[in-house]
């Protein structure tokens, strides 16, 4: 199965990084199961509002939990009523009368680390080595926020990851959608490496054919844009494009669940402060965005083998590669460090 030491999406070292779990708005007071990394979690929101992550598995008979119910901020299975506080220590054992003295083991087990962040439940299976995912967009008031909808598909998040920062495939892939006027060549760009994430930035003309001011003759169709790229491992992605002649920024967000060997999770939202609060817009923007999703997850979900290659002599890579090629050597990184834990 494994080939070239290749990352695949249950690779032990991303059980030291965050990954989400699922978006701040599915986790309520009743519990719920998500997959991550092979494993099923139940979450709830306890009345501290803070959300709550444990293995979807009862201590007991392995029951999923999340069949069972929340009582104020305690859990009970669904099978022989067990019931668990928001620690997850076991507090009653029906079975066993009112007196009984709960054995020690009854615990569940939770991930290292829970958190949120711009609207998502983010886990940590082991301590992380990877800091918490941020979109600075997310606490910027000038920005609308909308989501995609969430996608399910066969597909390496390492190979989502590469795709998302690849900067040649656009007239290719997206032909149909933003990459018919797209040049072919990919212009020079500089890799900033910060830790266990780093950013790729560069300017370029294009005909920006959305823009008001084009058609009142105020401002060229021909005008400038700014793309910054940044990444924050193992799968947190982020593009920034900013409008440098007509003004405004779109934050593309896309942050990748390895759910189980073959299958990922994608969370993708857009930040916008050019769309004058219009929801319509913004619909229509998601509605734009799902189809480029939708064209790169032709190809992607294809890929025969599902691992990204560490080595880096695996492939071929050319300058235009500069970001993908960086993406590899922090994930080797991680792999190492935490191999060598
Ligand atoms: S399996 Fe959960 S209480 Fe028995
Ligand atoms: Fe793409």
């Amino acid at each position: 199965m494994k080939m070239n030491g290749g990352l695949r999406n249950l690779d032990p070292a991303l059980r030291r990084a965050w990954h989400p779990l699922c978006r701040s708005s599915e986790v309520a007071t009743e519990p719920r199961s998500f997959g991550l990394l092979g494993e099923r979690y139940v979450a709830y929101r306890a009345k501290d509002a803070t959300v709550r992550v444990f293995l979807d598995r009862c201590p007991h008979r392995f029951a999923p939990l999340s069949l069972g119910s929340c009582e104020g901020d305690a859990l009970r299975c669904a099978y022989h009523g067990w019931l668990f506080d928001a620690e997850g220590r076991c507090t009653e054992i029906p079975a066993l009368g009112t007196d009984a003295v709960v054995p020690t083991r009854a615990q569940l087990s939770g991930p290292a680390r829970v958190g949120e962040s711009h609207g998502m439940v983010f886990v940590a299976p082991l301590p992380p080595l990877t800091p918490m995912p941020r979109v600075a967009a997310d606490g910027d008031a000038a920005f609308m926020k909308g989501d995609l909808p969430i996608f399910e598909t066969r597909a390496s998040a390492g190979l989502l990851a590469d795709n998302f920062l690849d900067m040649a495939h656009f007239p290719f892939v997206h032909a149909n959608t933003f990459g018919a006027d797209q040049a072919r060549e990919v212009p020079h760009f500089s890799v900033t490496r910060d830790g266990y994430a780093f950013s790729a930035a560069y300017e370029h003309e294009f005909l920006n054919r959305e823009d008001p001011g084009v058609v009142e003759g105020v401002r060229p169709l021909l005008q400038r844009r700014r793309l910054t790229y940044r990444y924050t491992a193992p799968f947190h992605l982020e593009l920034a494009i900013e409008f440098l002649d007509a003004g405004g920024t779109n934050v593309i967000g896309f942050f990748l669940t390895p759910v189980d060997d073959e299958t990922v999770r994608i969370y993708s939202s857009l930040w916008r402060d050019d769309l004058a609060g219009s929801e319509e817009r913004m619909r229509a923007a998601i509605d734009f965005e799902v189809a480029v999703v939708e064209e790169d997850l032709r190809l992607q979900s294809r890929y025969q083998s599902l691992e990204l290659p560490l080595d880096i002599h695996a492939e071929l890579h050319t300058r235009a590669d500069r970001s993908t090629l960086e993406l590899r050597r922090v994930l080797r990184e991680l792999v190492d460090c935490s191999n060598a834990l």
